[in-house]
């Protein structure tokens, strides 16, 4: 029954649209299709929409070994609006990267002191820094020297250029890992799915030499090799290192990396949000009180008798 009154609507309408642009039509006038307004206005719709959308889902791709596996989303411990860091979770990621990690990976734009008072105190940073060398000077005689890191220092590259970093992994740069959270879609949780996602390849898959099958790489061969597996490192407050546990850590230890200012940033969130609402509230009511004498007035005009 809707769809007869649905036909019967559309061919109304057709047969109004027929009367209202038929009219206009005179034996000079082209016999080409008359547009109707509305129609003109239904295809720029469309393909103002079409074009918005192939902007916005381009790399949506078909293919998934050519985007990577989504990696699956965990519930990170300070993942909540209100939640901050696990801070014991970050000192045993910052073993991870040390032990592990930061033979091939940089981690440029954390120095020494950013550790202090997150995961480390400040004499155990100082003690740190003081086991890596660092190139000084020039001194009164205009030489370079070696001296002992200090706090103030950024973490010790891994190699001395890029072109070094290149000749050491069969031609693949390893990424600067400051900002790799913020730099790969799903952030944390890639990270993780990466770090524990080797698996033999899926027949007929061909992994060229040097190459190690992941599903979570975009493209599936990545070369970097399996670099966790269980025991690699040994955590200082007991903690068992399996491969996720050390790769959960890790992760979260480059989340705080990439965003050192997280927990303050909740922090003061939750203040501005509470002293905004509670002078939004004020304001409220200071603004009908002064108004309600005003509002409420009835003016009335008596004219002279
Ligand atoms: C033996 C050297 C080596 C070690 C050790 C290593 N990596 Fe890598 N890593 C690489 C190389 C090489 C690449 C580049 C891979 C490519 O482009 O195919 C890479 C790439 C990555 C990437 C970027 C992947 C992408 O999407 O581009 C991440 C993240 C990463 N490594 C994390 C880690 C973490 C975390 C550790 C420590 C647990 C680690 N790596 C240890 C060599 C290493």
């Amino acid at each position: 029954m809707f769809s007869r009154i649905a036909s019967n609507t559309a061919k109304r309408s057709v047969r109004q649209f027929a009367k209202n642009t038929t009219q206009a039509r005179f034996a000079s006038t082209k016999p080409s299709v008359a547009v109707h307004p509305m129609q003109v206005g239904l295809v720029t719709a469309s393909i103002v929409g079409a074009t918005a959308g192939a902007y916005m889902y381009a790399d949506v791709s078909a293919n998934l070994a050519d985007e990577g596996l989504h990696p699956p989303t965990h519930p990170w411990p300070h993942s909540g609006p209100l939640d901050t860091f696990d801070h014991a979770s970050i000192r045993r990621g910052y073993q991870v990267y040390r032990e592990v990690c930061s033979a091939c990976h940089s981690l440029d734009r954390i120095a020494w002191r950013n550790l202090i008072d997150v995961s480390h105190t400040e004499d155990e940073v100082k003690a740190m820094a003081e086991e890596h060398e660092y190139q000084d000077g020039p001194d009164d005689q205009g030489e370079m020297f070696m001296r002992p890191g200090k706090p103030a220092d950024y973490m010790p590259v891994a190699y001395a250029n890029e072109e070094a970093a290149r000749a050491a992994n069969a031609g693949a740069l390893p990424p600067d890992l400051s900002l790799i959270t913020k730099a790969r879609h799903g952030g944390e949780d890639y990270v993780f799915a990466l770090l524990t996602g080797y698996v033999d390849a899926p027949g007929g898959v061909e992994v060229r030499e040097g190459l190690n099958y992941n599903p979570y790489f975009p493209g599936g061969a990545i070369a970097m090799a399996r670099t966790l597996f269980d025991g690699v490192v040994e955590y200082e407050d007991g903690t068992p290192a399996t491969t996720s546990q050390m790769a959960k850590d890790v992760s979260t230890f480059l989340a705080w990396a990439a965003e050192p200012e997280h927990d303050d940033r909740k922090k003061m969130g939750l203040k501005a949000t509470i002293i905004l609402t509670s002078l939004t509230v004020l304001s409220i009511y200071l603004k009908r009180f002064k108004w309600a004498p005003i509002k409420s007035r009835k003016i009335v005009y008596s004219p002279p008798k």
